[in-house]
């Protein structure tokens, strides 16, 4: 048997609510992986948290090991594989997610500082609470035995809805879609590039979408998609964030044929400037990932790269004590 442990922060909450339960049924792991699950929240969550013990313990998952539900980072986070740093205030209706950025700050360097000390340095971690590039760089910050290519923010819930929103307008499934990646910051600001995008394998499909639609209705129904849901549930995505999430997971672990977009940290690609947590076109093969380097920029493509790398600047502006 092996033995995998994976813990989860903000496991109280709308997002941990679905994805705990999409983990231990799913297939990221082997048939023989034992899951050893830590779920962390803060002492007020206590009660709903151990209801959240209660109804995973009644699914009788085969994949479980044992679960442990604490507000003790340190013990959450020790000896850990996999971390998905979910826990942290969602936005409501009329903010942007950067309005969260000093309340959250804080979150994410107290857990850096403790999964530095207790952790396994070959951990991964997933950071998902927003804005959540700006907060994988805290975190990378104060994890300098973490080695940072393990360090990764979410951006794949901007993927599969670009995905999404492209199938339907050609209409294919959206298992045909391929190498469409969003570049930048998990905002309004954000780059969803359909220019090397693939329909079954050909980009054919480009000669018949109008340049208007990309710019005036696909690009930004894919960065203000957050607000869409917003307005509609009076509460911030949570099934499709942990489907997001999931799959994230999944790529890191299993690999992935296609391309993939995820925060990570820069270091001058696409002479983007380095030190911030930015997504990039990748290639994942178990354990590890290549940035996509080929991809022509245009010059309309620059001003989109450009809009995002400025918002990440300020935002590590704003957050400079926590670095
Ligand atoms: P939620 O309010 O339902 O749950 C958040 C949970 O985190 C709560 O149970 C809260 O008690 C807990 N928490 C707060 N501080 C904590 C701490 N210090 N340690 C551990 N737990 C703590 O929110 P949600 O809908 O689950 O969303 C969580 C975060 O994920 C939000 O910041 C949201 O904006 C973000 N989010 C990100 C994406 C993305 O694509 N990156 C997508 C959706 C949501
Ligand atoms: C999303 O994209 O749905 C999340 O980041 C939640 C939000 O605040 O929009």
């Amino acid at each position: 048997m092996n033995k995998c442990s994976i813990a989860i922060t903000g496991a109280a909450g709308n997002i941990a609510y679905s994805l705990i339960f999409r983990i231990l049924s799913g297939s990221i792991f082997m048939p023989d992986t034992k899951i050893d699950l830590r779920l962390l929240d803060i002492p007020d969550a206590k009660k709903i948290l151990h209801g959240v013990k209660l109804e995973i313990e009644d699914c009788a998952f085969n994949s479980l090991d044992t679960i442990t539900v604490t507000d003790k980072p340190d013990v959450a986070f020790a000896d850990c594989d996999y971390i998905l740093l979910v826990g942290a205030k969602p936005r409501s209706k009329g903010m942007q997610r950067s309005d969260l950025i000093l309340d959250n700050a804080h979150i994410f360097s107290d857990q850096g500082k403790i999964i530095n000390k207790v952790s396994k340095k070959s951990a991964k971690i997933i950071v998902v609470g927003n804005p959540a590039n700006t907060n994988a760089l805290i975190v990378c910050s104060n994890t300098p035995d973490i080695p940072n290519e393990n360090i990764s923010s979410l951006m794949r819930l901007d993927q599969n809805r670009a995905k999404s929103i492209l199938s339907s307008k050609v209409g294919q499934h959206v298992s045909c879609v391929t190498k469409l990646v969003v570049w930048g910051n998990h905002s309004t600001t954000q780059y969803p590039d359909i220019s090397h995008a693939q329909i079954n394998n050909s980009n054919n499909f480009l000669d018949t979408i109008d340049e208007q639609w990309i710019h005036d209705d696909f690009i930004p129904r894919v960065q203000k998609r957050g607000a869409e849901i917003i307005e509609h549930r009076g509460l911030s995505s949570a099934a499709s964030a942990a489907s997001a999430v999931y799959d994230h997971f999944n790529v890191l672990v299993n690999g992935s044929d296609d391309w993939e977009s995820m925060g990570i940290l820069t270091s001058n690609n696409y002479s983007i400037t380095s030190n911030l947590f930015y997504s990039l076109p990748l290639k994942i093969s178990k354990n590890s990932f290549d940035i996509i380097e080929s991809i022509e920029v245009s010059e309309k493509m620059r001003t989109y790269l450009s809009a995002t790398e400025k918002e990440l600047i300020d935002e590590r502006d704003t957050v400079k004590e926590f670095l």
